[in-house]
């Protein structure tokens, strides 16, 4: 999509018009009859409220002359960083229903800096489709957006620079979690990373089954023996602030197929488990936005890279290995081989980075989504400065966030083994006893886990989403690296 900043309509054709309207029903341009045109379809009960609707100029004329489009955004009261990118989302999908080329939206007044870059990422973000795998797909025509506004040119490219990098960071999760698991397997995925790796700049360590196994990384191989894909340990080390001992790492859930094992996943439950690796996709993508932006602080993302199959080789329930830890953990459930992966993960970044504090993303339990939905990412987290970080990332970022509580000693019965340190399955409350988990690896560094399992699939085409991959969590890593960033010192 181009997308230029006006200050007049000269040399401009628009063949559709976007207008926001305020919670009290008022546009914010009167342009020709376009209010009137508005207040007719609010007597219909068509426009109102935060609605965002679309009047296709071809189907209807004003005193003879043929129209643009029009598209209606409404706008509520105190509306979000998160509101504006769905409002103008919703107004780009309309538009391409539209089919409109050649998009005039305005963008004036005391509060644009509020929401400007909303409302580009929403409407980049909506101009997404994954369809390499229909051959007789057309081409659509790029859109043009034209935006008038007195935003000075500087900012104005500012915004759009920052809107168009968080919008392409989306971009590459959403693919890498679309693709199929017979072509994003272990190795494909680390290929992946690599190439983006090199084009920013950032460390890339691939480490195999035997480096793995001489590190001790008794869980994570224990998911991956059952599949004839390699297992990957994926690093990539960025290191913009070399000065400083701090450093911050990513970890992404890397299951590129999860049909649960030995505890096989009914059919309807094993649909999209293709995308068990949205968490790996959104620390790939957050690391290579971070790069780009060249901010100055130390990021490493690791994601263990795997599949979670059935066979002769595969896991067994009762099954006990051994962590990279050194904690031995018994297999109750081989379906939950998220927090496996993950721990002997987080103990890697620990010890062989230098990791002093921790986020981790993953698609890790069902029960997050019955718990928070398809709209809330769930935090969990041994640092309330950290989980208020990631909040305010997620504000910014316009993705939802809602802390949930890890408890303290009292829920330790939950992953309570008889056989071995710990259990890999709780007995209630599925998210927690998860989250527990994986604390029981963080070695008391300041930690956030984000169970992304609800919110990293859209079920349709609606706003800012494309059925399929969300790419969750990638705008929210890259938000919170940038609050961490540490204003310049000058020794
Ligand atoms: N990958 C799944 C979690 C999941 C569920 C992701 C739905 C996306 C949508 C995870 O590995 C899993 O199977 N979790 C189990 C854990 C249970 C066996 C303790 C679950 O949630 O049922
Ligand atoms: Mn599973
Ligand atoms: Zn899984």
């Amino acid at each position: 999509m181009q997308i230029q900043r006006l200050v007049d309509l000269e040399d401009y054709e628009f063949d559709t018009l976007l207008v926001t309207y305020n919670h009290k029903n008022r546009l914010s341009i009167e342009l020709g009859k376009v209010s009137e045109i508005f207040h007719s379809l609010q007597e219909d009960d068509l426009v109102g409220g935060s609605k965002v609707y679309g009047l296709r100029g071809k189907d209807f004329s004003y005193q003879g002359q043929p129209y643009y489009n029009l598209i209606f955004i409404g706008i509520p009261e105190h509306a979000s960083p998160r509101r504006f990118q769905l409002q103008f989302g919703a107004a780009l999908k309309e538009a391409k229903k539209l089919k409109g080329q050649n998009l005039l939206m305005t963008a004036i007044g005391d509060d644009v800096s509020y929401w400007l870059s909303s409302a580009m990422k929403g409407i980049l973000l909506a101009d997404y489709s994954f369809d390499k795998y229909h051959s007789d797909k057309k081409e659509a025509p790029e859109l043009n957006l034209g935006i008038l506004t007195g935003v000075d040119q500087a900012s104005f490219k500012k915004e759009e620079q920052y809107s168009r990098m968080m919008a392409s960071a989306v971009f590459t999760a959403r693919d890498l979690v679309n693709e199929p698991a017979n072509v994003m397997t272990p190795e494909a995925l680390a290929e992946v990373a690599k190439e983006i790796a090199e084009k920013n700049n950032i460390k890339c360590t691939i480490l195999g089954r035997e480096e793995c196994e001489a590190l001790g990384m008794g869980a994570f191989l224990a998911v991956a023996k059952g599949s004839k894909q390699a297992p990957k340990m994926i690093v990539l080390e960025y290191n913009g602030r070399v000065t400083d001992e701090e450093k911050i790492a990513l970890v992404g859930k890397g299951i590129c197929f999860d049909a649960g094992g030995y505890h096989l996943k009914p059919s309807a439950s094993m649909k999209g488990m293709h995308g068990d690796m949205g968490g790996a996709a959104a620390v790939i993508a957050a690391i290579g936005a971070v790069a780009q932006a060249k901010l100055g602080i130390n990021v490493t993302a690791i994601v263990p890279a795997c599949e979670n199959l059935v066979s002769g080789k595969s896991m067994k329930p009762g099954d006990i290995v051994s962590s990279m830890n050194g904690k031995y953990i018994e297999v109750v459930n081989t379906d939950a081989e998220g927090r496996m992966v993950l721990a002997d993960a987080i103990t890697y970044a620990i010890r062989e980075c230098g990791a002093t504090s921790i986020i981790d993303i993953a698609t890790l339990t069902g029960a997050c989504q019955t718990a928070l939905g398809n709209c809330y990412t769930g935090l969990f987290s041994n640092s309330d400065d950290l989980a208020a970080k990631l909040v305010q990332a997620s504000i910014l970022s316009g993705e939802n966030i809602w802390r949930m509580p890890l408890g303290d000693e009292e829920y330790n019965d939950l992953n309570a083994s008889s056989v071995a340190d710990i259990a890999n399955c709780g007995t209630q409350c599925g998210a927690i006893a998860a989250a527990r988990f994986l604390h029981a690896f963080v070695e008391k560094k300041p930690w956030v886990h984000l169970d992304i399992a609800g919110t990293s699939e859209s079920e349709d085409d609606k706003e800012i989403y494309s059925k399929g991959g969300t790419g969750v969590g990638a705008m929210t890593l890259y938000e919170v690296v940038k609050l961490l960033e540490k204003p310049y010192k000058s020794y």
